[in-house]
């Protein structure tokens, strides 16, 4: 995820951008840069399409000499990494300097508008307008049309900016996406997490959301975008680097899984109209395309085979297109179906998985229209598909993908909506319940983080077992799948997932007092059979595990444990659900002292066969 530091004080800027840009490595980037006020007319901006290292040899080479400066580390969202798309960016005349995280869910708008005017733009980035909408509403305020500019913006920012207009000021703005104002002795940083800056200072000016802060000499001033006074809110913390890294928390896993909320709202944002209507920017199929489709085959591996089966559940049930969800290393060696009339979607949250590259290979072979849905833009799986739909989740650094998972899910979703569309199959009402339950995803996830505590209670207790069974039916089979590969990377123990039907026919061999089921018997079309599922695992002594909707009292009997979660409809609900498998597999795994970030056995790409 991109990084932001800006500095003003009294000391040289370069060295102190350069080393904070080395602590925000570890939120994964892929280019980098920083802008230095060397005179009043002149900064000097450094660039890299490479790593922190590569920029520092750049910098020692020619030092920028200057006590006010940004610095940026960019992971792609809209545009390649490349020099030109690296932060920061400036106007047309080199004066405003920005970095920039978050989406502009409105800059192609805002650039046509901006180019009619006569602005020039260099890169292929969102961020890019901002600099140019600041000059172009600059009448001798640059605060002021720093905040006319952000009301222009739709989406989420976190920036930092200068201007050799006001070469005393360095100006912070935040919405949607994290930053923070270190307050150190004659001198203050800008920065998107507290690592950037933890070695200088350790009080730290939280930025509330919608607020702006100028920097000048003096000290920072806290205003909201309509320019009202805010009381400066100032922490201390007292966290080392490693910790600040994590955000606090002991893994990045539970990290990540804590930023799920916010990657929900990343994958949505800007892609449904207000009128219900969904459009990908990187996957512009037209309707004629889009209407030839006779099947659609979702192909991946692990996590992202289990993303792919939840596809395949909406897909055929909201858009009415036949489709199956590959285990990608399989198909690739069948001689499948596949054709001109074939949507082949390409689930990867790398897009580097061989497997699945593979698989790509073979439908693009056979004509087929192909989609990837993917974490990481320029990844082999965004280059070589027709379309893509990103993802926007940020880096995931746990080995076991949590935030991504859901954010594939959701692009599912979005697809089966997009595909529905073209045939005209769900109706207004449906579309407009659907979309309701899609933008509720964030705040449904924030509801189930806060039942973390007893979460944990439950996987501290259960996490005597060795053995475990997952069962879910419909839409949260793949979620039990999933409930149970999570728990089996990180905890290292035996757990297997089986639809609710299917328990019966073999699988419930296993069970006794010693094997635990956690049955998911949320709100949905078949939670009567699982309820009755239920009983029959509880007549052969195994302890279940129940996860219910609140209100819910019909496993209460016959459970002995259930896990109560929030009322949604039951696409959004199958997510909620797997937001708490994944804190029960975490929290068993720390309980049993394995390492949850780095597990044995596994890594985070498989780029071999
Ligand atoms: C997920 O927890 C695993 N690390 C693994 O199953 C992963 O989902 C699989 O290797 C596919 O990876 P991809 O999404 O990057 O293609």
């Amino acid at each position: 995820m991109c990084g932001i530091i800006g500095y003003l004080g009294d000391k040289q800027a370069t060295p102190i951008l350069m080393e904070s840009l080395k602590r925000l490595e570890y939120r994964g980037y892929d280019s980098a840069g920083v802008a230095v006020m060397e005179t009043d007319i002149h900064s000097t901006l450094t660039k890299s399409e490479r790593k922190v290292d590569d920029l520092i040899a750049k910098l020692s080479q020619n030092m920028p000499k200057g006590t006010l400066g940004i610095g940026h580390t960019r992971w792609a969202t809209h545009g390649r990494p490349t020099i030109v798309n690296a932060h920061p960016h400036s106007d047309c005349y080199a004066r405003i300097m920005v970095v920039h995280n978050g989406i502009i869910e409105n800059f192609k708008e805002l650039k046509e508008e901006l180019e009619a005017k006569g602005h020039e733009f260099t890169s292929e980035t969102d961020s890019e307008v901002i600099p140019h909408l600041v000059e172009d509403l600059y009448q001798g305020d640059l605060l002021s049309a720093v905040r006319q500019a952000l009301q222009k913006i739709k989406g989420a920012y976190a920036m930092a900016l200068y201007s050799h207009d006001d070469p005393e000021l360095l100006i912070g703005a935040r919405l949607n996406a994290p930053l923070v104002v270190g307050m150190g002795e004659g001198e203050w940083f800008i920065a998107s997490d507290i690592t950037a800056i933890i070695p200088y200072t350790k009080r730290v000016l939280i930025l509330g959301e919608g607020e702006i802060v100028a920097i000048s000499p003096v000290g920072p001033q806290v205003t909201t975008l309509d320019g009202v006074a805010v009381e400066p809110r100032v922490i201390s913390v007292d966290w080392d680097v490693t910790q600040a890294q994590k955000g606090g928390f002991d893994h990045f896993m539970r990290k990540e899984i804590h930023e799920t909320p916010e990657a929900a709202a990343n994958v949505l944002r800007g892609r449904i109209q207000d009128n219900g209507e969904v459009t990908f920017n990187e996957f512009t199929a037209t309707e004629e395309q889009l209407g030839r489709i006779r099947n659609v085959k979702l192909l991946g591996m692990g996590t992202s085979l289990h993303a792919a089966m939840i596809g395949e559940y909406v897909i055929e049930d909201w858009a009415g297109i036949p489709s199956k969800a590959e285990d990608a290393s399989e198909f690739r060696y069948r001689r499948p179906m596949v054709a001109e009339d074939t949507l082949a979607v390409v689930v990867t949250q790398s897009g580097e998985t061989a497997d699945t590259i593979m698989g790509m290979r073979q439908a693009l072979d056979r004509g087929a229209l192909t989609v990837a849905i993917t974490n990481v833009v320029g990844s082999t799986a965004a280059r070589d598909a027709h379309g893509v739909i990103y993802l926007q989740a940020g880096p995931e650094i746990g080995v076991a993908s949590t935030k991504t998972f859901v954010s594939h899910a959701i692009s599912h979703y979005l697809l089966a909506i997009r595909l529905a569309a073209s045939r005209n199959r769900l109706s207004p009402e449906r579309l407009e319940d659907l979309v309701a339950a899609l933008r509720g995803l964030p705040e449904g996830i924030r509801a189930v983080l806060a039942m973390e505590e007893r979460i944990k209670e439950l996987a501290q207790r259960y996490s005597k077992y060795r053995n475990f069974m997952f069962t879910g039916r419909g839409i949260n089979y793949p979620i039990a799948l999933e409930g149970a590969l999570k728990l089996k990377e990180i905890s290292y123990l035996h757990a297997e997932g089986t639809s609710g039907g299917e328990l019966k026919h073999g699988p419930i061999a296993l069970l006794d007092q010693n094997f635990p089921v956690v049955a998911i018997c949320t709100n949905s079309l078949t939670r009567e059979k699982m309820i009755s599922n239920v009983h029959e695992m509880a007549a052969r002594d195994a302890p279940v595990l129940a996860l219910v909707t609140a209100g819910d009292s019909s496993a209460d009997a016959v459970a002995a444990d259930v896990l109560v979660m929030p009322a949604a409809d039951e696409a959004a609900g199958a997510l909620l659900n797997t937001v708490a498998l994944q804190l029960f597999a975490y929290h068993v795994a720390v309980a049993l002292g394995t390492n949850v970030d780095q597990p044995r056995n596994l890594a985070k790409s498989v780029t071999v066969e």
